[in-house]
């Protein structure tokens, strides 16, 4: 009896050794808004070192909750009982679809400015927060081409007109400070990390209407020089040693045809779109070194599926052309049946959700609303929702804000998964960037997506094989209220778990 007692306390102890050496909790913060944040500053920031997957029969299982839990992990065993359970969930690991690229955020001026004003030791926990495999682990990162509304101004990198031969093009000052310096950085903590740009608008002499915003088009006897602006683009970020390794045909042509928003905006038609890959983008790419560099097209809403696409495939060059469909967030309320459309439509095209933001909507009086569970909840049932259906990658938007949700000089602000308050020399990490962090730390690159009982009202389900022959199960309780479940591999055997109200779990066996 002695001696039991005695390794169970010596067990502890170790445990409790490598606990407190590996990883450090969460601060918590309450703003009163339905959930917490976790504050980080110069000095402590919670990490989340990956635990090695244990051998054959267990397997590890992080949790985040409504109530607090951040990341918090637990073992456990598989049985070959089959408890009664509210939900059975059936995973068969040799059924499989979609491989999955990358998880990641965007290097945009907002970010940047906001990164810039904490200390030095604060910006370090910041981007190890993102980009190393204590943190989120980011392998994906966007940048726009140039000024966006999450700028202080407007700008592109050749604003004197008539440049025919792109003699005054510059990066802004923004790349040299707010985005190059920190996406080297990134780059450094998690090699593996790629990036894909995107411009706004075209330089406005090149355009219809002689502007950044509004309803505008490219004139089309500039269609061979704006794709010569984006190998000059690709050449000077690659001079920083920041390869792209995808550039869209621009962020939402859609603003530039119904410019409601009034931000910073290039109208294509899908004919345009189709003519400009077909005859400039794609063979301009191709025969420069930047020929690995991927195409997307669309990098807009789901109300353009697959109807926009369709018609700009319609040019079966543009098509060839085409790696990729990029797509956006801000419409994910209409059905997911469109992206499986997209992908049946075009099954060599893979897709990838390129911007997300909660905050956005006109009736979104408060645009951040510090630790919301809510909006941490949204992300989760988004991600899930488009792996389910054939996506590929899932971006957010802005890496930081400041805590009204900016610096956008069209104050079109949103919400951010990291909140930055500078006079405290503190950032915020929300709910959704653990709700990002369950997908990004434990789904690599290259991972398939593996058939699993579909995603009910109560419980949410996606998932995934690893290169290294891991399984990776995400579930979301969308409750208020305990639900209990029965995990079913028919290679493994039954895992039975009780999920706590409002609350995500990733699952990692062999
Ligand atoms: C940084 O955070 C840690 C943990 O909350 C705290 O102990 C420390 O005082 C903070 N440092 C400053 C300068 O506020
Ligand atoms: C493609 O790029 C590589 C190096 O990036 C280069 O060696 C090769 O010549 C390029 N091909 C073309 C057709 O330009
Ligand atoms: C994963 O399993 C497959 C067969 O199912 C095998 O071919 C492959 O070598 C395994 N990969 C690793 C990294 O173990």
């Amino acid at each position: 009896m002695r001696e039991i007692n005695m390794r169970r306390y010596l067990l502890l102890v170790i445990l409790w050794i490598c606990e407190a050496t590996t990883s450090s909790p969460c601060i918590h913060r309450d703003f009163g808004n339905g959930g917490t944040v976790c504050v980080c500053n110069a000095t402590y920031c919670d990490t989340n070192p990956e635990v090695a997957v244990p051998e054959i029969g267990k397997f590890v299982q992080y949790t985040s909750s409504k109530d607090g839990l951040r990341l918090s992990v637990t073992q456990g065993a598989f049985t070959d009982k089959s408890d009664k359970a509210d939900q059975i969930i059936e995973v068969n690991p040799q059924t499989t679809y979609q491989s999955i690229y990358g998880f990641g955020g965007a290097f945009t001026d907002a970010a940047g400015i906001n990164i810039k004003t904490l200390s030095p030791g604060a910006q370090e926990n910041l981007l190890r927060s993102y980009f190393t495999k204590e943190g989120s682990n980011y392998n994906l990162g966007r940048l726009p081409i140039g000024g966006c509304d999450f700028s202080t101004r407007k700008y592109t990198y050749d604003d004197v007109a008539n440049d025919l031969r792109l003699e005054h093009f510059n990066l802004a000052e923004e790349d040299l400070v707010y985005k190059i310096p920190f996406m080297q950085k990134a780059l450094k903590m998690n090699p593996e990390l790629n990036f894909l740009a995107a411009a706004w608008s075209a330089p406005p002499w090149m355009k219809t209407n002689n502007d950044y915003t509004g309803f505008g088009f490219l004139r089309k006897e500039f269609y061979q020089l704006y794709a010569d602006y984006h190998m000059k683009f690709l050449d000077v970020y690659k001079s920083y040693g920041l390869e792209m390794w995808a550039i869209s045909t621009g962020n939402e042509p859609s603003n530039g045809i119904i410019p409601l928003n009034g931000f910073n905006s290039l109208g294509w038609t899908p004919n345009q779109m189709g003519k400009w890959i077909a005859e400039n983008l794609g063979p301009t790419l191709r025969n420069t070194e930047h020929n690995k560099t991927k195409i997307l097209a669309l990098d807009d809403q789901r109300f353009s599926l697959p109807w926009y696409v369709n018609l700009v495939f319609a040019n079966k060059v543009a098509k060839d052309y085409t790696d990729g469909i990029a797509i956006h967030w801000y419409w994910d309320s209409l059905p997911a049946w469109v992206v499986d459309r997209m992908h049946i439509d075009h099954p060599e095209k893979f897709i990838i959700m390129t911007e997300a933001s909660v905050g956005d909507k006109p009736w979104n009086f408060k645009k951040v609303v510090l630790g919301s569970w809510k909006r941490g909840e949204q992300y989760i049932e988004d991600i899930i929702e488009n792996l389910e259906h054939w996506v590929t990658g899932w971006v957010d938007w802005n890496l930081a804000l400041d805590e009204k949700g900016g610096p956008n000089w069209k104050k079109n602000f949103v919400d951010s998964a990291i909140i930055i308050k500078a006079d405290n020399d503190e950032f915020y990490k929300q709910p959704m960037y653990y709700a990002i962090a369950h997908f990004s730390k434990f789904i690599p690159r290259n991972s398939l997506r593996i058939d699993t009982t579909k995603s009910s009202k109560y419980i949410k389900t996606v998932g995934f094989r690893t290169p290294d022959n891991n399984s990776v199960l995400v579930l979301y309780n969308t409750r208020s209220k305990k639900r209990s479940v029965s995990i079913r591999d028919p290679e493994r055997g039954n895992i039975y778990l009780s999920l706590p109200p409002k609350s995500i779990h990733t699952i990692v066996y062999k």
